[in-house]
């Protein structure tokens, strides 16, 4: 009987799908990284999410019986990939059924934030709202701007693609634009100068880390903001709270951090970014899909099939 491991609680639908397969453990309040090394030993398949760091030790400790680690999440960061390639073990992520729910929330951020509703929402909090007010926290209007997209894969065109709705004109740098890309692309240079939003949808990789630094926040335009949905590392978070408080740039919404889950204090004090915690992908609907997918990941790799979602490359 193989023995699976999921490192959450996860959907029904999910467990149901594992179990045909073998023996499902499910670590219902989480694993923090002592638990997870003392319960890997001798796993066939485990099935992690973006906070499980994966590495030589956790493989090592899991041992030649390890077949599989399913990601629940697209980015496979938390993945020591090359260590699981060398002792045969697969790993598969689970792109696509949370582009929807990762586009629409970067719509909602880019919307919440050129409109200061956090901001708002914490005057009302704080009991200082007086009343409406002509001048009071007069936000932007996405209308005939500029979105400039880093990352022209699955979520990069599925934000462009919503972008006609609000008279926003999207624009993409990529490294390797995919062939057929519905859009304009532009050198990372230009996206930086010209772009009144710039939205990140890159994997973190070692060339992308610290992309958004110091240099690239001073090529923005001062009016431009910063959408960062994908990994927090992308992004220099001192720099951008230097840009932030030198107004170098006019705000910046983040779902990632640099240090996750601490963000910097530097960031907390001030009011021209929104702070949201990790939720792309957190719909009721992306997540279950997630954990399924992962499920039958897990499912053809021990019947001795191929994954339905191997990372790519691999
Ligand atoms: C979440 O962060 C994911 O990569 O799916």
């Amino acid at each position: 009987m193989h023995r699976i491991l999921v490192t959450r609680r996860v959907p029904f639908s999910a467990v149901a799908l594992l179990r045909p397969a073998g023996t499902v453990e499910i670590a219902e309040g989480g694993l923090d990284r002592t638990a997870l090394l003392a319960r890997v030993a001798g796993l066939d398949a485990l099935v992690s999410v973006v906070t499980d760091r994966i590495d030589a030790t956790v493989l090592d400790s899991a041992g030649a019986s390890l077949k599989v680690v399913a990601n629940i999440a697209v980015g496979y960061d938390n993945i020591d990939v090359p260590a699981a390639r060398s002792r045969g073990v697969i790993v598969t992520n689970t792109p696509d059924v949370l582009t929807n729910a990762v586009a629409e929330f970067t719509w909602a951020l880019m919307l919440a934030l050129t409109r200061r509703l956090g901001e708002g929402e914490r005057v009302i909090r704080r009991g200082e709202w007086k009343g409406w007010a002509f001048d009071f926290l007069v936000g932007s209007e996405l209308r005939g701007k500029q979105l400039g997209i880093i990352g022209a894969g699955r979520i990069g065109q599925a934000v462009a693609a919503r972008a006609a709705a609000f008279g926003v004109r999207p624009v993409f740098f990529d490294v390797s634009p995919p062939a057929g890309l519905d859009g304009v692309s532009l050198s990372l240079d230009e996206v930086l100068r010209t772009s009144d939003i710039v939205s990140l949808h890159v994997p973190l990789l070692p060339e992308t880390r610290h992309l958004i630094d110091r240099k690239a926040l001073t090529r923005m335009k001062r009016s431009a903001y910063l959408i960062n949905t994908a990994r927090g590392p992308i992004v220099d978070e001192a720099a951008l709270a230097w840009a932030l408080e030198e107004r170098l740039i006019a705000g910046a919404a983040l779902d990632v951090y640099e240090y996750e889950p601490q963000v910097s204090a530097e960031l907390l004090r001030l009011e021209n970014v929104l702070l949201v915690p990790h939720l792309g992908s957190a719909t009721s609907e992306t997540r279950t899909a997630m954990a399924e997918l992962a499920a039958r990941n897990v499912a053809a790799v021990l019947a001795g099939q191929p994954p339905l979602t191997p990372i790519p490359n691999s």
